[in-house]
Order: structure tokens, then sequence, then C-alpha cells
């Protein structure tokens, strides 16, 4: 039988998730691969593949490559400083004054290469990301996404209001430059890099900004992101900007800038109460969870146990720079300890998460956001990190399944050994 090279197989100790509860766990087996797509994961392989190309990865580990809902490029230069405000604070006084400096291509170029090259490096493969309001840097900030491999959503910010007027847009020139944007990547520019409609948040956008978005998502078809309930005084604000709105959700649904008919995944959601749960269910709504963000700026904990046991949408974002780092086992490690913290401190009731519950929202549960990505069952496409924890030495025998516990606490960039998107090697 002919071998066809768009098939080829991965060797290695192959863990997935199919759902929250479970690991899948398939010790020195075969991850199949065809047309970019996962064929199936075997003990032996079937006979048909037998003569396949396999790179044989040794007791490396192989999982789906992770994802990232939630991450401020132009924030990655101030990673780990001005950590002691809240986050109105802080948006005045570190983020934008940063975000100002895009307007400049050369920093821009600067800065957006670091944070592509960091995040190439990685364990992440597909990523949600906030660039600034500047076009041209939007523009700079994807072809070099694109050149790197990584599949990644990425939006050009919208902000006519509450902001520094260095950085605010009139709402005719957010609405006309946003429209520009997409001109400018229709065609096909890009194959891996696709333009996510990027409101701020309600603060930050008047209402007739938000019609001209809406009138913009429905002609180009975008999904859409933004932040959604993430801190007390942000909330209330919304709720003086917005008297007619139920609630934060609300205020964007009146839009229809909320699900439904556009795809939509919204940061935080710390402080959402059952009117916005089941709002954000209702018109599937998908959740970036961003625990370390929500410590370092004294958000509070999301009630990710809830949104879990109501079925909802949940992936892990790393909130860059609210979050210091793009290390999506670091996120998971997060949301398992903020768990912890909420459970004893705040609500007994809402059971602590587990190491598989957030790999499953690492992977599976936000790859969700960008179709059939995030496990290895048949039809997804084929995202893998191949990690050798061989650094991490100890003693005794410990199973697959510590190993990854242990790598969810332990790595970094350093057990990623090779990375595949949607079926193509990266490194
Ligand atoms: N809300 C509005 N803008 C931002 C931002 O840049 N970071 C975070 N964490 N929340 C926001
Ligand atoms: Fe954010």
């Amino acid at each position: 039988m002919m071998v066809k090279d768009s098939v080829f197989g991965l060797k290695g100790n192959i863990v997935y998730s199919k759902t929250p509860k479970q690991l899948e766990i398939c010790e020195n087996s075969y991850l199949v691969c065809e047309k970019n797509l996962v064929k199936g994961v075997y003990q032996e392989l079937p006979e048909e593949y037998k003569k396949i190309p396999v790179e044989d990865y040794g007791d490396c580990l192989i999982i789906p490559g992770l994802v990232d809902l939630h991450i401020h490029a132009p924030q990655y230069t101030f990673r780990g400083l001005g950590m002691d405000m809240e986050l109105l604070d802080w948006l005045e006084t570190n983020t934008f004054p940063e975000e100002a400096k895009y307007k400049n291509l050369e920093y821009a170029r600067m800065a957006y290469q670091i944070f592509v090259d960091n995040l190439r490096k990685g364990a992440t493969t597909r990523a949600c990301i906030f660039a600034t309001v500047h076009r041209q840097a939007t523009l700079l900030l994807m072809d070099l996404l694109e050149g790197s491999g990584l599949h990644t959503m990425v939006g050009k910010v919208n902000m006519d209001r509450n902001c520094p007027d260095y950085l605010r847009e009139e709402t005719e020139e957010s609405a006309s430059e946003t429209v520009e944007w997409m001109k400018d990547i229709q065609h096909n520019k890009y194959k891996k890099t696709q333009a996510i409609l990027t409101p701020r948040f309600i603060p930050s956008c008047t209402d007739e900004l938000m019609e001209k978005l809406k009138m913009i998502q429905m002609r180009y078809q975008t999904p859409v992101q933004s932040h959604l309930s993430e801190n007390y005084g942000e909330i209330s604000w919304v709720q003086e900007l917005c008297p007619e709105s139920e609630f934060y959700g609300d205020a964007y649904d009146q839009f229809g800038l909320f699900g439904v008919d556009c795809k939509t995944v919204m940061a935080h959601c710390v402080h959402s109460d059952a009117r916005e749960i089941a709002r954000i269910k209702e018109n599937g709504v998908f959740i970036a969870h961003c625990p370390e963000s929500n410590m370092n700026l004294a958000s509070g904990v999301a009630p990710i146990r809830t949104f879990l046991d109501e079925g909802l949408h949940v992936g892990l974002g790393s909130d860059v720079a609210g979050g210091t780092t793009e290390n999506l086992f670091t996120a998971m490690a997060h949301a398992v300890q903020a768990s912890k913290l909420r459970w004893r401190l705040k609500d007994d009731s809402l059971k602590p998460l587990t190491a598989s519950e957030v790999f499953y929202m690492a992977t599976k549960g936000g790859g969700e956001f960008f179709g059939k990505v995030g496990s290895f069952e048949p039809g997804y496409e084929l995202d893998a990190v191949i990690l050798d924890d061989s650094r991490l030495v100890h003693p005794q025998e410990i199973n697959v399944q510590q190993r990854l516990e242990r790598l969810i606490y332990f790595s970094d960039d350093r057990e990623v050994y090779a990375k595949y998107v949607a079926g193509e090697k990266l490194f």
C-alpha cells in the first residue's frame, strides 16, 4: 500500500482529555496524524499504518498543545512590574502609558518579536491575543505570529472613552480603523492568524461605538473577545455607565456582542452573578479563567467549579501582564491553588479543582474556541507538545499521570522538546 506524505505517527507516552473528570493515558503508544487531523491513538500501529514515518520520542510525554484564551501582547514588556494596584489604577498607571508606545512601529517590532519568540518556545499552540488600538502595529504583530507557526486570533483594541487622550480614538475613527484593518487582512493574507473584534471593555467603549462594532462583526463574521466582571470597582462603574443593563454581561448582549450569533470569549467572570452565569450559558459564551491575574490585581477568585458543573465553556488565560507569565502550566497550577483558597476561605460548598480539570481547561476546554482542537480524539486538529521531563530528577518510580502532575507545577519551555500545530512541526 502507498504511504502518503501527509500521514505520520508520533510515539511516546500520550496523555489527553475527553472530559474534565479523567485523563486518558496511553503509555508507549502511537498518535497517528493524517492530513493534519488526529486519526487515532494506538498501542500497536494498525496494519494500514505499519509503514508510515514515525517520530519516536522515547519516554517523553505527548500532550495536546495548550490554549491561551486571553493574553495582551503589548503588556509582555512590563510583566512582573507594578503589581501593587487594583485593575483601574493599574490600567491608568502601567498599561495605558505602555500601550501608547506601540504607535511607534520600531518599538512595536522590538517588543512584539520578544513576545512571539517566547510564546513559540513554550507549550502554547493557540492563543487569543489583544494588541493595542494601533492598526499598523496590530498588523505587524499578526505578521510575526503568522511567521511563528502558532495559530492565533488577534484583536486591534477599540477604545473611545475613559482613557488618556494620547490613546483614545474618536468613535468614528475607531470604527473606520477597524474596517480598514479587516480590509488589510482580507483575501487570505494569513493562514494561521485570524482577526477577533476587541472592544477593550464596557468602560472604554461608548454605545455608539458598540453599535458600529456589531455592524462590523456581522459584515466580517468575526469572533469577539473582551473582559467581564473582573473587579468590584469596574462592575459598579459599568452599572453607572449603563443603567439600563440588567448586569455587566447584559451591556454586551444589548449590542449583540455576547455569543449567540458571534463566537465570544470573555476574560475573568470573577464576580458573575446567577443571572450573568445563566446568560453566559444560554448564549454559549466562553470564559477565559485567568487565575494569576485575578490574584495579582486582587480581583478575587472565579467560581470555576460552578462553571464546570453548569457545563459552561471554560478555558485558561495567562492574561499577561495582569498575569506575569505566558506559561500555561503555571496557569494550571494557579487555577488549582486559587480554587483551594476560595474553598477554604469563601465557599466550602465548591470543591477545589483537580489536576485533571485544569489540564482539560488548558487543552480541550479552551481549544473548542478554535474548533476541534485540544484533544487527541479522532478528527481533532493535531496540536501536540512533546515534553522531556528528564531535568526533573527523582529517585523513586513515578507513573505517567504523576509525571504530568509534576509538569503542571514545575515545567516551563525547557521541557518543550518538540511542537506540532495543526499537523505542522514547528520544532
Ligand atoms: N480590563 C480592561 N483592560 C484590561 C487589561 O488590559 N487587563 C485586564 N486584566 N483587565 C482589563
Ligand atoms: Fe486582560
